[in-house]
């Protein structure tokens, strides 16, 4: 049997890539932040046949050096990260086969708007969407979404674990098929196929019914990379 290789291009959706200074590189583009630039990146990928482009995330601007954000942006340290999921999607139009994978924290969203926005993603991409599930990673990020200090590490799995309940819940209420889409009874989907998760939890609440139909591929891709002990074990659950 051949074997085949994956190949997954890894992309930051900021003013540079890992190397901070690598805006400053003569042959850079200039417009890290317009959609053509992510839109060039997703033909080269999908030419040179990649199976996904994928996006890391962070809520916050670096700014632990002084605790200042002065020195980040006057240089452009990874000072800028806009919303993955736009810029993938900006990606995904004008490719047909490449992968969408984007990184979305556990620790800071509702599960019911990470579901509808991957689901959506989803649909609008042809069922080529993923998702890297993180439980984020310092305070700056918690000072931005409401909390004073960045949970503990186990807690937070806890919580991800609970979120993933209601995430797949989620995804899975409505069935093949709900739709029927008759223009002449005027039926538009099947309420027998169409259920409410109602989900009442330690950390969420969420009632449903979910608000996107099932994709062709039933539900994004799930990625995780968590290398602790608790984070193996988050990642062994499974999707089913
Ligand atoms: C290759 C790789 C990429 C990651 N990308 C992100 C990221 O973009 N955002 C984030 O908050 N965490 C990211 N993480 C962090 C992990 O998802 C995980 O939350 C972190 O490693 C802590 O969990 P652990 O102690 O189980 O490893 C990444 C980890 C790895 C190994």
């Amino acid at each position: 049997m051949n074997r085949q290789m994956v190949l997954v291009g890894f992309l930051q959706a900021q003013n540079c890539t890992n190397l901070p200074s690598s805006w400053r590189h003569p042959d850079s583009r200039s417009d890290s932040m317009s959609a053509d630039y992510y839109q060039e990146i997703a033909r080269i990928l999908e030419a040179g046949k990649f199976h996904m482009a994928f996006f890391d995330d962070r809520l916050a601007m670096p700014d632990r050096y002084g605790n200042d954000h002065a020195h980040t942006v006057e240089y452009g340290i990874r000072c800028v990260k806009m919303d993955p999921l736009i810029v993938l999607t900006a990606m995904g139009l004008v490719t047909d086969r490449l992968g969408l994978g984007a990184t979305c924290s556990t620790t800071y969203y509702e599960p019911f708007d990470v579901a509808r926005r991957f689901a959506t993603l989803d649909l609008m991409s042809g069922g080529r969407a993923g998702w890297n599930v993180v439980t984020s990673l310092n305070d700056g990020e918690a000072l931005n979404m409401g909390r004073d200090s960045h949970p503990e590490h186990d807690s937070r799995y806890d919580k991800a674990d609970e979120f993933m309940e209601v995430v797949l819940g989620h995804w899975d209420t409505w069935e093949d098929g709900a739709l029927i889409m008759d223009k002449t009874s005027g039926r538009f989907a099947d309420p027998t196929k169409v259920k409410r998760l109602d989900h009442k939890g330690a950390a969420f609440k969420s009632r449903g019914p979910f608000t996107v139909p099932r994709s062709d591929q039933g539900h994004p891709v799930i990625i995780q990379a968590g290398a602790s002990g608790r984070g193996q074990r988050f990642a062994g659950r499974g999707v089913r």
